[in-house]
């Protein structure tokens, strides 16, 4: 059923979010096991911890870089990778900051949370990847000698609004949006698969447990991404 809408369907449109990298051993951030000592990732991931301690919020990005460098992407990813290369209008929205998607060979890939190979120099701005593991001499420091900062997306602080409208109009033009591995609390990723829905997409959810959308949904399929794609072939 899900398989033959997906087939008919002309824009497809997939979000995801730390759900979907679970498998391949990344931590998610409301489940258990994520937590460096014992911070919540909320007193670390803001302005105002980088401009406290910018030492200590580098060295939780150390921490996690070392993990997820040696993971690979699972099926989950690569079944959104196939996906794409057999959808003429296809978009994947994450909010995950890994690489898994592209990884796994996804090409049209809109990360609304920024990526954590990416640094970005607090006084110009300047983007570039920065993809050393451990990185030795932290906080880096960029060319003009200021300050580098992940090129992430933190608490209290505004989406790329060329992201958000790329994933927007993603969201509010395709026929079929899939929606994997997010406890869909945080905004605005959380409001997408109701936009889509009422734009009429079909909306089909998958997730290890029941979150706020799944009576809002057209399916809601319990369960871990994998196990689920495994049974799905695009
Ligand atoms: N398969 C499918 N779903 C899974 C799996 C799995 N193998 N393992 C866990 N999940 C589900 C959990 O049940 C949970 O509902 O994935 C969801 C992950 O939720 P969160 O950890 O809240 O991650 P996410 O929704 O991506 O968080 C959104 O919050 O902290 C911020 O910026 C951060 O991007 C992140 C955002």
């Amino acid at each position: 059923m899900i398989i033959d809408l997906l087939k008919k369907a002309k824009k497809v449109a997939v979000l995801t979010g730390a759900g979907i990298s679970a498998e391949s051993g990344v931590p998610t951030f409301r489940g258990e096991g994520g937590l460096w000592r014992n911070y919540n990732p909320q007193e670390l991931a803001t302005p105002e911890a980088f401009a406290r301690d910018p030492g200590l919020v580098w060295e939780w990005y150390n921490w996690r870089r070392e993990i997820i460098h040696p993971l690979e992407p699972n099926k989950g990813h690569k079944f959104i990778a196939d996906l794409e290369k057999n959808t003429s209008d296809f978009t994947l929205i994450t909010q995950n900051i890994d690489g898994l998607h592209q990884k796994a060979g996804s090409k049209n890939c809109v990360e609304l949370h920024g990526n954590i190979w990416r640094v970005r120099c607090v006084r110009e701005e300047k983007v570039f990847e920065l993809s050393d593991v451990p990185l030795k001499d932290i906080p880096p420091v960029c060319e003009c000698g200021s300050i580098l900062r992940p090129d992430i997306v933190w608490f209290g602080e505004s989406l790329d609004p060329e992201v958000m409208s790329i994933a927007y109009n993603a969201v509010k033009n395709c026929d079929f949006m899939m929606v994997v591995g997010t406890s869909a609390v945080v905004q605005p990723a959380a409001s997408f698969p109701l936009i889509a829905r009422q734009n009429g997409a079909y909306v089909v959810e998958i997730n290890a447990e029941k979150t706020p959308i799944s009576g809002m949904v057209d399916e809601s399929l319990i369960g871990k991404a994998g196990e689920i794609f495994g049974k799905l072939k695009p």
